[in-house]
């Protein structure tokens, strides 16, 4: 019988194609080569195979003339041989292809080949281009909460931390994220409940508890924190002393403690709208105060910000320099 013009004549190396047909890897890249053109580390991508078993594949397809290659610069694209390959192997490749193109391999592969051609699709510089808009285009999340979690999870995980003098909860707001467990104590019922409802947004992934009490007799146990934080309370105070020995008691040996703190400044009128006591504080007596209740690796850290009350609702606002202060507690008792 002679052969017809869409049947290939028998070859003697039918059973090296047989060979060559009869692993199910290589039935996956003459799939995927035949819906698109590939390198060979897109093609690794899309089977989630490692590049030197895909590259053994492609030899052995290459030496039975079943790709095609083009070169642009240093790269191959690589593609199924189609009409240029031998008859046979295109003949048994369309036979073939139909089921390999329905089974449940290709369907996966056909998923990260998506993937693939999607990357394909952002130019090289496409950062280059958009860096002045990045902002307002991509740099947009719900709450804020996902990049703190992620910058707390560098520290040690179970921190118990305080926010003394916390007022409405502006200094607990940003400790939260970074302790498993927060202590926010202000002698005021008014304002732990203003700090109450303004801590009920954060995630629960924080322990947070509320307690009342004089920062001269801390309604905390000794030893029991590995950090604190006071911020823009020490200039209300009559006895930064007595309230500086209570935080000493309640941290743990090597636990730290920071101080955010309004530089001297002469805007009278704070104390009647903010109920100062103090026009701020010089770094030289905070420091001084730190060191004498017995404060270790007391250090002045300027801070690039402003704290920015108004006299009034219509009045233009202050912008009154701060600073901050850290220290630690001795790390053996
Ligand atoms: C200016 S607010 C600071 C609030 C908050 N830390 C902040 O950074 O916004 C001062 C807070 O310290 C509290 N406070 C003042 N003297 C205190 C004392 N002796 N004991 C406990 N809390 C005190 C007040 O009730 C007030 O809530």
């Amino acid at each position: 019988m002679s052969a017809s013009s869409t049947t290939a004549a028998p070859s003697a190396d039918l059973p090296g194609l047989l060979r060559v047909f009869a692993d199910a890897t290589r039935l996956r890249i003459l799939a995927l080569l035949a819906r698109e053109e590939l390198t060979a580390g897109e093609l690794a991508r899309c089977l989630d195979q490692a590049p030197s078993r895909v590259s053994n594949h492609l030899r052995v397809l290459r030496e039975h003339d079943l790709l095609q290659e083009r070169r642009v610069g240093t790269t191959i694209h690589l593609r199924g041989a189609g009409a240029s390959g031998s008859a046979l192997a295109a003949q048994l490749l369309e036979t073939v292809l139909p089921s390999i193109l329905s089974g449940p391999d290709h369907e996966a592969d056909a998923g990260r080949l998506a993937q693939v051609l999607a990357a394909r699709a952002v130019p090289e510089d496409f950062f280059d281009r958009v860096a002045g808009e990045y902002d307002k285009r991509g740099a947009l999340f719900a709450s804020g909460q996902a990049r703190q979690r992620t910058v707390a999870s560098l520290l040690q995980p179970g921190l118990v931390l305080a926010d003394l003098g916390c007022g409405t909860g502006y200094m607990a707001r940003a400790l939260a994220p970074l302790a498993s467990r927060l202590i926010c104590v202000d002698q005021s019922e008014a304002m732990l409940a203003e700090a109450q409802e303004n801590l009920r947004a954060l995630p629960p992934t924080t322990a947070v508890e509320f307690r009342q009490g004089a920062l001269d007799a801390l309604p905390l146990d000794d030893a029991s924190l590995d950090g604190a934080v006071m911020g823009m309370v020490l200039h209300h105070l009559e006895d930064a002393h007595g309230a500086l020995v209570e935080v000493l008691r309640a941290l743990r040996p090597g636990g730290t403690f920071a101080v955010l703190e309004l530089a001297p400044h002469r805007e009278a009128w704070v104390q009647e709208t903010l109920g100062d006591r103090h026009l701020g504080l010089p770094t030289t007596e905070v420091v001084r105060t730190l060191e004498r209740a017995g404060f270790q690796d007391v250090h002045v850290e300027p801070v690039d910000d402003r704290y920015c009350p108004r006299p009034g609702a219509d009045e233009a606002p202050a912008a009154l320099p701060l600073y901050i202060v850290r220290a630690r507690k001795a790390p053996t008792p």
